[in-house]
This record gives structure tokens, sequence and C-alpha cells, in this order.
């Protein structure tokens, strides 16, 4: 028998498979302070953990037993990977088909709706502004014809890319693994991307290298009149250089489902009628949740009985 923590409420079935180890759920509304991690989790050999939670070296020291930390999410970041390789904990996370069909049907909603300002318009129904029928009225865009630059085309981005291109869209794609490519997108410097896209989407994950990449300089580079997407996460984005090329005029729109101090979310940016703003959600479906659960209770137990789990992001731990 194991402690296992968990540092949120999940569901799924796979739940069940850990009935013979001692399970810590976290059950409250809110996330976990550090320090109730260390408190809760004291002794655990297998954590289920959020991507609110911060693994650092120092959370690390306080689980001397840690076989593993099992990812309740794609993106890593909050992870420090090579703290865990150092200590020998796994780490996993939860890639799937599900998650990759989630994410780019939720990137082609934000992109739909922020084209044709449906929030807008739903924002001005409901609170009973609507009196009659004018030609004027939210304006927005047709997607058929227009370009779509896709900024990282591992398994989400080429699904975008196949979404969008069922759209009409043309597709230019970015990505640094030149592997990577999809029958509907053409390949294009990162630069030529800005310049030319109408719309640019954000599918890399965030790193050193990715911090704060779509920064004034490349924002600058961007077509007068396009529309920002993000579903990737909110460290990529300068948020105050967004606000200006807002008021500017540069960019006509943006939709952000990541944010760079969630969950903080940025007060101008708030204010603003062509930004949507939505709460990390778009891999938030039933069909996803359940394959997470079960991707995590896997891992773990693969683990806890000296076996390689799937989706291993640091394959120097050996088992
Ligand atoms: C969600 O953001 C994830 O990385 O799974
Ligand atoms: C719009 O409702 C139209 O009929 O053109």
């Amino acid at each position: 028998m194991s402690k296992i923590l968990i540092t949120g409420k999940i569901k799924g079935e796979a739940l069940n498979k850990l009935s013979s180890h001692e399970v810590v759920m976290w059950e409250l509304d809110r996330g976990m302070s550090a320090s109730e991690i260390i408190e809760q989790g004291r002794g655990a050999q297998a954590i289920i953990t959020l991507l609110s939670d911060r693994w650092t070296a120092e959370v690390m020291d306080e689980f001397p037993n840690l076989k593993i930390i099992a990812n309740y999410a794609v993106g890593y970041d909050n992870i420090d990977l090579k703290e865990a390789t150092k200590r020998q904990i796994a780490v996993t996370n939860t890639p799937s088909l599900e998650v990759n069909v989630a994410v780019s049907e939720f990137t082609m909603g934000l992109i739909l709706a922020i084209a044709k300002r449906i929030s807008e318009g739903e924002k001005y129904a409901k609170e009973g502004l609507y009196k009659g029928w004018k030609p004027d009225l939210f304006i927005g865009n047709n997607l058929q014809g227009k370009t779509l630059g896709i900024i990282g085309l591992g398994r989400i981005g080429k699904m975008v890319a196949k979404l969008a291109n069922t759209f009409g869209m043309r597709i230019l794609y970015f990505d640094e693994n030149p592997s990577n490519d999809a029958p509907e997108a053409e390949y294009t410097n990162l630069d030529d991307l800005l310049s030319f896209s109408d719309f640019v989407s954000l599918h890399i994950p965030l790193l050193e290298s990715t911090k704060n990449l779509i920064n004034k300089d490349k924002i600058n580079m961007m077509k007068k009149g396009a529309f920002l997407i993000n579903t990737a996460r909110g460290g990529i984005v300068d948020e105050e250089s967004l606000v200006e090329a807002l008021e500017s005029g540069k960019l006509a729109g943006v939709a952000l489902d990541v944010h760079e101090k969630e969950p903080q979310l940025n007060h101008r940016l708030m204010q603003m009628d062509n930004v949507i703003l939505t709460p990390h959600i778009a891999s938030a479906t039933h069909e996803v949740r359940e394959k997470m659960t079960e991707q995590s209770v896997e891992a773990i137990l693969s683990v806890l009985g000296g076996r390689l789990p799937d989706n291993l992001v640091n394959r120097a731990v050996v088992l």
C-alpha cells in the first residue's frame, strides 16, 4: 500500500483502481498552497498534480519517498523537470487524441467567436440593448480565404490545421521541429508567418525559449487588423504589449484561454470589447477529463509496480 496525494477534485472510473492504496484527495474548491501540499502529502510515493501546482526543488525535497508526479495536464511547465530527474522522480503528462480534439475544436470556437463577434453580440442581446435589426450591427469577418498562422505544429496544431482547412482558410505554420508538417499547412519562418496571417494561433509549450515569444517586436510584425488566439500557455504572450496593440488598432481582436498570471486576468484586457477571455477551459470536456484520470492512474500504477509508464516526460529516470 502506497500513499497517493491528488491535489484537486478529479473524477473518473479509473480512480477505483487505486482502492488498495491510501488516497488523499483535496476536495476544496480552491487550489492547494505549497505548504498544504507538503502537509497533506507527507510520505506520499505518488502524486496526481494540477497544472496550477508548482513543483520546485524545495517542494520535492519534502517528498523523499516520491516516485512519480503525474501531471494532470499536457503542458508540464509547472514542474522543474531537471530537479525531478535528479531525484529519480518520474514525471508524466496526459496527451491524447481526446485532448487534441478538445483543444483544436475550442481553438476554432475562439477563432469563430472573435471573427464573428459572438461574445460581444451575446452580451448586447442579454443586456437588452437589441432594439432593431441594423445592417451595421456587429460587423465581423468571414474565415473563408483568410490566412491562419499556426505557431507550433504538434499534435494539437496539426488538428487545428485540419479543421481550419475545412473552413477554407489558408494555413501557414512555423515549427522548430522540421519533421512536423501537415498536408494542409505551408511552412514559413516565424516573421513571415506573423506578417502574412490574418489569424495567429499558438500551440507551443511554455519553455525558457518561448517565454514572451509574442512580444512587442513580434506583434509589430503582425498584419494590421489581425487576430491573436492563445490556447497554449499565458506566459508565451506579453500581455502589456497586447494591450498597446489593441489600443492602437494594430490588432483587431484577441482571444485568450490562458493568461500570464493565472488565475489573475489582465484588467485592461478585461475592459476591452474586442477581447475574449476564457478561464483555461480548452481541454475541459467530459471525454478529456475521463481520459486524463485514466492516464494519471495508469501511470502511477505502472511506476509503483516498477514498470515504465506511458507518457513519461523525463526519460532519464530509471525504474
Ligand atoms: C491544459 O492546459 C493542459 O496542458 O492539459
Ligand atoms: C439576415 O438575417 C438576412 O436575412 O440577410
